[in-house]
């Protein structure tokens, strides 16, 4: 039967930064679409795959993050759209259609399930009237995660409303001492109003039952029996303007909470993949017939469709994909997933992710430091499999390992094979019909069969380390035979031309066959043997056929490098930050709670006397020196002159200029600041410059004042 299959990954917030973390879930999915994508079913049709995805556009982060570049919303994540689109066609990842949850299908969408639930007799919506702070500043209720203070625990300052990140324990946001908005700094006020709720408790029964279906991995499905024995809480799914989302009908100044459009962006960007492709199939160019939505989503056609769908997503968003969700399209007339693959995070170097250890990698850094997409990739795949478990980036395993499989293992049999057919035989290949080739090729078509079931079982299941483990083996194998017949030294002797030329001509098989096996993870290498070996788009069903005697071959060019570990060295060095800068909230965080993604204005200190303020000696400076530090990530070396005498100062503004464009500025120091040793010398005190962790601005005197002025 043929197969029919619609493949998401979770959709990114449209405020952060591509990760290394966030491509675990790209790259694994994108590996299994791949492999679902070159197999032929039954009927000898390919089988038929979609992966759809789109950006997380709503919710308060991104309104407020566009508020601070002074931007719309639609600007930023229009922004946003371009520069994570980009990052995924740089790894690879190959969405059939990658939408935004700011879409016209989307508000369709949610405005039809939401009615759908309302509607329903007993309605699954519920009104009531909450309590929250709210932000008399900002005239905003405020989420817990955008109120700060005092953990009341162990009193460490500036913690969210949530949990305490010195102590760890967790609170509400009213147990809080002195609390204000990360907003606007002001004190919050308790205000109430109408929230819109959906009813999961009345779900329960059918949600049992669905995670009783085989949906779920056995540990998700451990999980959610202790959220049901806890006992389903209902779920706000409204917030209040100003908001950016899309407004709950019915319900004026009411919005959506993000966490309820994220997911029905699955079905928005599959209804626009149709749309696109049913505008298209009538051309000639149109490949297979448009996929209609309804065979994949309505609760009645999906069974008779016999269509497949499938979540990949990281472990912290189960709640959202295991309760929420399904309650959702179950009881709005809609199929629900057959499967939720759940993964587990990233770490690196057995740690989390860290700002300050430069191991908070961004896609983009890493392809800056001309690292290879592909190598991450392979090194991903070695280390994935089907469980929740975390998965680590060792990065000195990462480069042994690229190193020793990929290029010692695998483009090896190429770069030892390839040579000699050019060269001797005009690039074209043999018949395998010696006595010992002919054996040779029937034991290796014979245990490629056996390694390509056992792949195509590994990869099906999501056991990539397993399925690399396969094809390493099956490498080894290929070696073996080019290690035992040593075509350098057939080369060398005169009358074993045949020999020579039915060796290299089956090792270059084998080397396709290994290509064949690694193209969902390797598809740009895939590409370039493609084009190497001058043959058509490689399939599943080329494992264990020989190329026609008389093929011509193309000369052979460097497939694959190795990576230096000065290059990976780079790559930590460029992305680790100061102490400082790392304790900033990350903005793009693992953390996929949207709310945790606040950048928090600094509160106002508290007050201070004209006595304490005028011991600070604030003075005019003249910049007439500013220059590098060697081994300095952060700093300029500044020579101030300030009427009576020179300074030297270290100042943490090299992220933000140039030194040449320093000399001759007039700026502001504190000139009473006592001398403090660093690392590169004495700095004998301190230039005045705004920033809150992204750029800096060095403060400016009008033309005029003369170094030395006291500034009061
Ligand atoms: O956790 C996150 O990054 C969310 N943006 C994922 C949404 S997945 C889906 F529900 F849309
Ligand atoms: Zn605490």
């Amino acid at each position: 039967m043929k197969r029919r299959i619609l493949v998401t990954s979770a959709l990114p917030y449209a405020n952060g930064a591509i990760h290394l973390g966030h491509l675990v879930e790209y790259i694994q999915t994108d590996i299994w679409v791949r492999f679902q994508k070159m197999q032929v079913d039954e009927e000898g049709s390919p089988r038929e795959c979609h992966y759809v995805c789109a950006d997380d556009t709503h919710g308060t982060p991104i309104m407020l993050r566009a508020e601070a570049e002074g931007v719309t919303p639609e600007q930023l994540i229009a922004r946003m759209h371009g520069e994570h689109t980009l990052d995924f066609k740089r790894f690879h990842v190959a969405f059939d259609n990658y939408y935004s949850t700011n879409s016209p299908e989307n508000r369709g969408f949610c405005e039809e399930i939401y009615t759908r639930l309302r509607d329903r007799k007993p309605s699954l919506i519920e009104k009531r009237p909450i309590e929250q702070f709210f932000d008399p500043v900002k005239n905003m209720f405020l989420p817990d995660r955008f109120i700060k203070g005092e953990c009341p625990k162990c009193h460490a300052r500036d913690q969210y409303g949530d949990a305490c990140e010195v102590c760890g324990s967790a609170y509400a946001p009213t147990d809080l001492i002195n609390p204000y908005s990360a907003v606007s700094g002001a004190a919050p006020v308790r205000r109430q109003s109408d929230h819109y709720f959906f009813k999961l408790g009345d779900c329960a029964e059918f949600l049992k039952g669905w995670t009783r279906s085989g949906a779920l991995q056995p540990e998700a499905a451990n999980k959610l029996d202790e959220w049901f024995k806890a006992g389903l809480s209902d779920w706000d799914i409204s917030r209040d303007a100003p908001y950016f989302g899309f407004e709950i009908p019915g319900a004026p100044g009411k919005y959506f909470y993000v966490w309820l459009d994220a997911p029905i962006g699955y079905m928005a960007s599959f209804r626009n993949l149709c749309d696109k492709r049913s505008a298209v199939s009538g051309q000639p160019s149109a490949g297979a017939p448009a996929p209609q939505f309804g065979d994949f989503w309505n609760a009645g056609e999906a069974g008779k469709a016999n269509t497949e769908l499938y979540h990949f997503i990281g472990k912290d968003i189960l709640y959202f994909h295991a309760l929420f969700w399904p309650a959702m399209l179950n009881f709005s007339g809609y199929r629900t997933p057959s499967k939720i693959f759940a993964h587990g995070f990233l770490t690196v170097n057995g740690e989390k992710m860290s700002k300050s250890r430069g191991t908070f990698i961004t896609a983009e850094s890493y392809l800056k430091q001309g690292l290879n997409p592909e190598w991450l990739r392979y090194y991903y795949a070695a280390k994935l499999n089907a469980t929740m478990e975390d998965i680590d980036l060792n990065l000195e395993d990462f480069v042994a390992r690229v190193n020793s499989d990929l290029v010692g293992k695998y483009v090896n049999i190429a770069s030892r094979a390839a040579g000699f057919v050019t060269k001797r035989f005009n690039g074209e290949l043999a018949n395998l019909d010696s006595e010992d080739i002919a054996f040779a090729y029937g034991f290796y078509k014979a245990t490629a069969a056996r390694s390509a079931e056992n792949l195509a079982n590994a990869y099906e299941a999501r056991d990539f380390s397993k399925a690399i483990r396969e094809i390493m083996a099956f490498a080894d194998l290929a070696n073996r035979f080019v290690d035992e017949k040593k075509p350098w030294e057939i080369a060398k002797q005169s009358g074993r031309d045949s020999e020579l030329h039915q060796t290299c001509t089956l090792a270059l098989n084998l080397f396709r066959w290994l290509t064949v096996m690694l193209k969902p993870v390797l598809p740009k290498l895939a590409e370039d043997v493609e084009a190497f070996l001058g043959i058509p788009k490689l399939c599943w069903a080329d494992l264990g056929n020989a190329l026609p005697a008389g093929h011509r071959i193309n000369p052979y060019q460097h497939l694959m490098t190795r990576i230096d570990p000065k290059q990976v060295q780079a790559l930590v060095e460029a992305n680790r930050q100061t102490l400082q800068a790392a304790q900033q909230p990350a903005p793009h965080s693992q953390v996929r709670h949207p709310e945790a993604q606040v950048h928090a204005h600094q509160p106002l200190a508290a007050p201070v006397t004209m006595d304490d303020f005028g011991k600070v000696d604030l003075r005019v400076a003249k910049i007439v020196n500013a220059e590098q530090v060697e081994g300095a990530e952060k700093l300029l070396k500044l020579t101030l002159d300030i009427g009576t005498e020179t300074r030297t100062v270290f100042a943490g503004i090299k992220s933000s200029y140039d030194p040449e464009s320093l000399t001759g500025r007039l700026t502001v120091m504190v000139a009473n600041l006592a001398p403090r040793k660093m690392k590169f010398g004495v700095s004998e005190g301190m230039v005045l410059a705004a920033g809150n962790g992204g750029g800096i601005y060095l403060l400016a005197v009008d033309s005029g004042a003369q170094p030395g002025m006291r500034v009061k």
